[in-house]
């Protein structure tokens, strides 16, 4: 099973969900040594990109083995987007655009921003013509990602998916929760179902694949044309060479069970690929917030987690990882389990003033919705 999304062809149905701070180029390239799919760089903001803000930029690197580059915009303002998605097409030689509407940070839905923006349909609309356009001399494809909606009482993505179809969006990506939920409870598959019903073009569904299985058993359920796996992965890069062989010619094979020895081969090649991209010392510094996940379930004690989780060098990486026992088998009785935030829904979504009055309009001003130069939260 392919993946088309316009002009770009995936070899197996399997998106690496963007995350900030997390999908970096060394992430995505571990990533990628694991399997084939579709590996999205983390969310940039369109402003900062169009201003050259250093931040920005410092974010949209590749790696040399990264042959397709995949980024995902966020922004608010459809000429910003415009002008942002002509740069990564025309700068960055990138071959494919996901859109983010749909994280639900207060910081950004405040402002219209994320989840909140699929609420006012004219200024998706124009955002995605913007996009869309932009892209098209380019025959780069532009995706949305978004949201089932605000909360229960205020859907969004049945229209998200309309507006989608009619702007010439290669496809959509539905993560099964609302703003509200954040990344509490059970994603809705149904919703997903019920967008792959009502459109014609390519969904691709998102939320709670915690195995290959779960990949296979959602498309099977909702008829997607392909999955988006998020936190599933982290401190698991090898989920997705199960996934691969999940949807190559031969099937579902056996889960990857990696015993300690072999995880910390991961961990060592994860920071080193961080210490290229980045310089050591940052590089080990990003690479603490992710032992945590690579250890989940083994018996590493807690004083050897805690000097993991204060590493400052490869070769006191090395120290650490030394001291664990390479044979411990893989704790079995983390698959299938959720894994990455979860938290707690949101009891109110922070929106602009009367942001609900009108779900037709542009937001404020027929500009569209002030954004930042710095919105570098994603979710
Ligand atoms: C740490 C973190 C950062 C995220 N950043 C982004 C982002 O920048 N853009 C986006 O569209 N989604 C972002 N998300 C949401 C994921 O892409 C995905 O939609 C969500 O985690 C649900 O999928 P999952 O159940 O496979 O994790 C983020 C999620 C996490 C956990």
């Amino acid at each position: 099973m392919t993946l088309t999304l316009g002009s770009l062809e995936v070899p197996v149905p399997v998106v690496l969900a963007p995350m900030a701070g997390i999908t970096n180029a060394a992430y995505r390239r571990l990533c990628a040594e694991q399997g084939a799919g579709l590996y999205v760089c983390e969310m940039i903001t369109s402003r900062g990109l169009v201003e050259g803000d250093e931040t920005t930029k410092r974010m949209l690197v590749f790696d040399e083995a990264e042959t397709v580059r995949s980024v995902q915009l966020y922004g608010t303002d459809p000429t910003y987007v415009g002008q942002a998605t002509k740069i990564l097409c025309d700068e960055y030689g990138v071959a494919h655009v996901d859109l983010n509407f749909g994280c639900p940070v207060p910081k950004v839905t405040r402002k219209g921003g994320g989840g909140a923006l699929p609420w006012k349909r004219n200024l998706l609309g124009r955002i995605l013509e913007e996009a869309v356009a932009a892209a098209a001399p380019y025959d780069v494809p532009v995706t949305m990602k978004t949201r089932k909606g605000l909360d229960d009482d205020h859907l969004t993505f049945l229209d998200a998916g309309r507006i989608a179809q009619e702007t010439g969006v290669a496809a959509i990506a539905l993560h099964g929760r609302t703003v509200a939920q954040a990344y509490s409870g059970q994603a809705d598959w149904d919703a997903i179902a019920e967008l792959v019903a009502s459109v014609d073009l390519p969904v691709l569904g998102n939320g709670d694949i915690w195995e290959a299985a779960d990949a296979v058993r959602m498309v099977d359920e909702t008829g997607v044309a392909g999955v988006v796996v998020g936190r599933g992965c982290l401190g698991r890069p090898w989920l997705f060479r199960d996934l691969a062989s999940a949807f190559g010619p031969e099937g579902p094979g056996a889960t990857t069970l990696p015993t300690l020895g072999e995880v910390t081969v991961m961990m060592r090649r994860h920071a080193e690929l961080l210490s290229e991209h980045m310089g050591e010392e940052r590089g080990c510094k990003e690479f603490r917030k992710h032992v945590t996940w690579y250890l989940k379930g083994f018996r590493a004690g807690g004083e050897l987690r805690r000097s993991l989780g204060l590493v400052d060098s490869l070769a006191a990486l090395d120290r650490l990882l030394a001291e664990l026992d390479g044979d411990e088998p893989f704790p079995v009785s983390e698959l299938g389990a959720p894994r990455g935030r979860q938290g707690a829904p949101r009891h109110r979504i922070v929106l602009p003033e009367g942001w609900l009055d009108d779900t037709d309009g542009l937001g404020e001003g027929s500009a569209g919705v002030l954004e930042d130069v710095d919105e570098t939260t994603g979710g």
